[in-house]
């Protein structure tokens, strides 16, 4: 056996399908990761601070949740990664002992950032805390991710917005690719995957040229980034469809920032694996709950005196036994339980809804218009 062969049997990361879809590219599985397995399709909790918002790791483990994500931008701002390091990583310091996967900062820097430069070197911005300036280049971004010590760790890419042209997209496409390289050469953690990420917009052939590029690299999985950043729903489906099956289809497939139920059934037809997406937390911020494919604003006056249950059948902690009348009283009352409740009722929602899918593709049900809590739904066995 020669040496490249028994170091890729030594990594803690394996990819494993257990079971595809005949109709559709679905697949259901599980990615192995030092800190556990992660069954596949699967949603992740956005933990943006090393914490998703207004609860706590106990409760979600009460969610399901399998893996959480967290920010390279916002943590190396606070506290800093040297702070998380000395704490013994990311998993002791936020008490999470289950996989973790952090973003690279790429893309919150154009979102958040107040750009300063921006070249082939990186990126230099006013820190939105403190307004000083900080660079963050794809070597930096390995780096502050290995002190971090995740699971998974994410290359450091451009993501224009929808808006740009032809050519910045093909320029952002170039630079993307080349961080890409740098932070393969500077990561060297065993026990940390690294994922790549396909930009290009709406532009087909720079996201094949992209995909052809990061294909050549054999990373531990790829991720599709630069969707749903502005462009129309139509567009979203377009990028979804003809993108992920070009991936390599032994390996985990990402789709960054999607957590809408349409769209994350489209994309696991069509071959992905992974999703995050703050919505959950925040709409449940703003009061908002995920029933049954819809959305319920909670103030609405038609819950002053609904004493029925959230959502009949639903695990989550608020659905176990608060009424709808109560969730209304703590969302008009500005309380944080309401936040927390409505937050833990909408990751379940979403972690629910992608474990019903893979249990779907298991038992041969699973289909482009997955709506498990219709009683009429092929797949009502799997709610
Ligand atoms: N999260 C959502 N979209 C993106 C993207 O394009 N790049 C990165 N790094 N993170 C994202
Ligand atoms: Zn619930």
């Amino acid at each position: 056996m020669n040496v490249i062969n028994k170091s890729k049997e030594l990594s803690p990361f394996k990819f494993e399908i257990i079971a595809e879809c005949t109709r559709t590219r679905a697949r259901c599985g599980h990615f192995s990761t030092p800190h556990g397995l992660v069954y596949t399709p699967q949603f992740m909790p956005v933990g943006t601070t090393a914490t998703v918002k207004g609860i706590s790791p106990e409760q979600l483990s009460a969610t399901k949740a399998q893996i959480v994500l967290a920010n390279t931008f916002h943590l190396h701002l606070q506290p800093g990664e040297d702070i998380v390091a000395r704490a013994g990583g990311l998993h002791h310091f936020m008490g999470w002992n289950g996989p973790i996967l952090t973003d690279s900062g790429g893309f919150q820097v154009f979102s958040l950032g107040n750009i300063n430069s921006i070249n082939d070197s990186g990126v230099i911005f006013q820190s939105p805390r403190d307004g000083s300036k900080v660079e963050l280049t794809p070597e930096k971004a390995t780096r502050i991710q290995m002190a971090l010590g995740a699971d998974i760790a994410m290359a450091f890419d451009q993501c224009p917005p929808p808006s740009a042209n032809e050519e910045a997209m093909r320029l952002a496409c170039e630079r993307t690719y080349l961080w890409l390289k740098r932070c393969i050469s500077i990561h060297d953690n065993k026990n940390q995957a690294l994922f790549g990420i396909v930009q290009g917009g709406c532009f087909l052939h720079l996201r094949e040229k992209c995909v052809k590029e990061i294909t050549e690299l054999e990373l531990h999985g790829n991720a599709i980034g630069g969707v749903s950043v502005g462009e129309s729903v139509h567009e979203i489906h377009r990028i979804i469809r003809q993108v992920t099956p070009l991936l390599p289809k032994q390996k985990p497939r990402y789709l960054m920032g999607v957590g809408t139920l349409p769209e994350m059934n489209i994309a696991v037809a069509n071959g992905i694996d992974l999703f995050d997406c703050v919505l959950p937390t925040r709409l449940g911020r703003h009061g908002t709950a995920l029933v049954k494919g819809d959305r319920w604003n909670l103030r609405n006056a038609r819950f002053r005196e609904d004493y029925t249950i959230l959502e009949e059948g639903c695990p989550c902690p608020a659905c176990k036994y608060l009424s709808r009348a109560y969730l209304h009283h703590l969302v008009r009352s500005d309380e944080l339980l309401g936040v927390t409740l409505l937050s833990l009722h909408n990751l379940t929602v979403l972690i629910r809804f992608t474990t019903a899918m893979a249990q779907a593709i298991r038992d041969g049900c699973f289909s482009e218009d997955f709506a498990p809590w219709k009683n009429d739904s092929p797949a009502a066995h799997t709610w």
